[in-house]
C-alpha cells in the first residue's frame, strides 16, 4: 500500500475551488481552520439557529444557510453526524440543479449502509482522517498531520480521485500519509475497530479488571490507577514505539506478566468473538440494528450512559478531575 507525502500530491485540482463545509463540530472546525490556513476559499453552512454559528464567524468564516453553500461551493464536504448526512443530502444537494458537485464525507457508513443513495451527477469520495478534530488541527499547526484514507466512491468527472488527494493534502493529512482504500475498507475496519479494541473492547477491558479488584476489597482509587490512568501511558508508548517498542520500555515484571498471562486473559475466545462481531458488521446486520436504534431515539444508547454515570469506576475518576 503506498504512503503519500506531500510531496507526492498535487494541490492544483483543489485550486480557486470553494470549498464548502457543512457543520461546524469534532471535524468540521478543524478541518476548516486548516483550509483557510493554507489559503483556500471556504464557506460553512449552517442550519438555522446553530450554536456554532457566532464561533465560526469570529474565526472569520462567512457562515450561510446550507442551500446557500450548495449554490456557491464547488466542493461540498458533508461534515454533520452520520445519521444526518443522507437527509441533509436528500433535502439540499440532490434537489439541486447544480452541475458539476463533488461531495466528501469523513466516513463511508452512510455510503456502506445504503443510507445515502447518491445522485449519478455527483462525484463522491471519502477524506477519512485518522484521529480525533482536535488532533486535525493540533497536528496541523505543529506540523505532523494525522494520517488520512481516502476513497473514490463514484467518479463522473474522472477527477474525483485527484480532488480528493489534494482534499487530504490541504488539511495537513499527506505531512503524515495518505493511503488509498475503499469506502468498504474503510467503514468496515473503522467499525470494527471501534467495537472490538478503541471503545467497546477497551472499556470493558478497564471495567472487568477495576471490577475484579473491587471485589477482591482493593480501594478504588487505587484500581482507578492501576486499570484506567495508567492507559494513557502505555497507550501512548505503543502509539510513539509500535508493541514491540513498548515492551522493550516497561519493567521486566510488567513484560514477563504480559507475555506470560496476556493470552490467558484474552484468550481465543475473544477472537471468536471478534470475528462474529466482523461477520456482523460484513452482512449489514449491525446497519440495521442501528439504523432501528436511531429511528427509536437512541434508547439503548441512553440507558447505557445513564448506567456510566453511576459507576464507581467515575467517582473515582473525579478524585483526579
Ligand atoms: N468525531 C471525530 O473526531 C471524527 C473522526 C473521524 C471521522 N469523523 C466523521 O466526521 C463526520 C462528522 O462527525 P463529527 O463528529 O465531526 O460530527 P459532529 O461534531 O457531531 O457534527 C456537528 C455539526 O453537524 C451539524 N448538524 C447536525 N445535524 C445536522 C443537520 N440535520 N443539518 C445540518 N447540520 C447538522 C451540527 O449543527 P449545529 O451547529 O446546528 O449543532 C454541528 O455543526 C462523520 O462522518 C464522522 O464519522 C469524525
Amino acid at each position: 500500500m503506498q504512503r503519500y507525502l506531500d510531496a507526492d500530491i498535487d494541490a492544483t485540482p483543489l485550486a480557486g475551488k470553494t470549498i464548502g463545509i457543512f457543520g461546524y463540530g469534532n471535524q468540521a472546525c478543524p478541518q476548516a481552520l486548516n483550509l483557510k490556513d493554507g489559503g483556500y476559499s471556504v464557506v460553512i453552512g449552517l442550519r438555522t439557529g446553530s450554536p456554532h454559528r457566532e464561533t465560526a464567524e469570529q474565526s472569520g468564516f462567512s457562515v450561510l444557510d446550507i442551500p446557500e453553500v450548495v449554490k456557491q461551493a464547488d466542493l461540498l464536504m458533508l461534515l454533520v453526524p452520520d445519521d444526518q448526512c443522507a437527509p441533509v443530502y436528500d433535502a439540499h444537494i440532490r434537489t439541486s440543479e447544480k452541475t458539476g458537485l463533488a461531495i466528501g464525507f469523513a466516513h463511508g457508513l452512510c455510503l456502506q449502509a445504503g443510507w445515502l443513495k447518491p445522485d449519478p451527477r455527483h462525484d463522491i469520495f471519502l477524506v477519512a482522517p485518522k484521529g480525533q478534530g482536535r488532533g486535525v488541527r493540533q497536528k496541523f499547526q505543529d506540523g505532523s498531520g494525522v494520517p488520512g484514507l481516502v476513497a473514490v466512491h463514484q467518479d463522473v468527472s474522472g477527477n474525483t480521485e485527484a480532488l480528493a488527494m489534494a482534499y487530504a493534502k490541504a488539511i495537513g493529512c499527506a505531512h503524515t500519509g495518505v493511503f488509498q482504500t475503499s469506502v468498504s475498507e474503510e467503514t468496515i475496519s473503522d467499525l470494527f475497530s471501534e467495537q472490538t479494541v478503541l471503545c467497546g473492547g477497551l472499556t470493558r477491558l478497564i471495567r472487568m479488571a477495576y471490577e475484579t479488584l473491587i471485589e477482591a476489597g482493593f480501594s478504588a482509587p487505587v484500581a482507578y490507577f492501576e486499570c484506567l490512568y495508567e492507559v494513557k501511558l502505555i497507550a501512548d508508548l505503543i502509539h510513539e514505539k509500535g508493541i514491540a517498542g513498548m515492551r522493550e520500555g516497561i519493567s521486566s515484571a510488567a513484560l514477563f506478566g504480559d507475555i506470560h498471562e496476556g493470552d490467558r486473559v484474552i484468550d481465543s475466545h475473544v477472537r471468536e468473538n471478534m470475528r462474529q462481531t466482523l461477520a456482523r458488521i460484513q452482512s449489514g446486520e449491525f446497519f440495521q440494528a442501528f439504523q432501528a436504534e436511531i429511528d427509536s431515539g437512541f434508547p439503548e444508547v441512553r440507558d447505557a450512559m445513564l448506567k456510566d454515570r453511576a459507576h464507581s469506576i467515575e467517582q473515582a475518576h473525579r478524585l483526579l478531575h
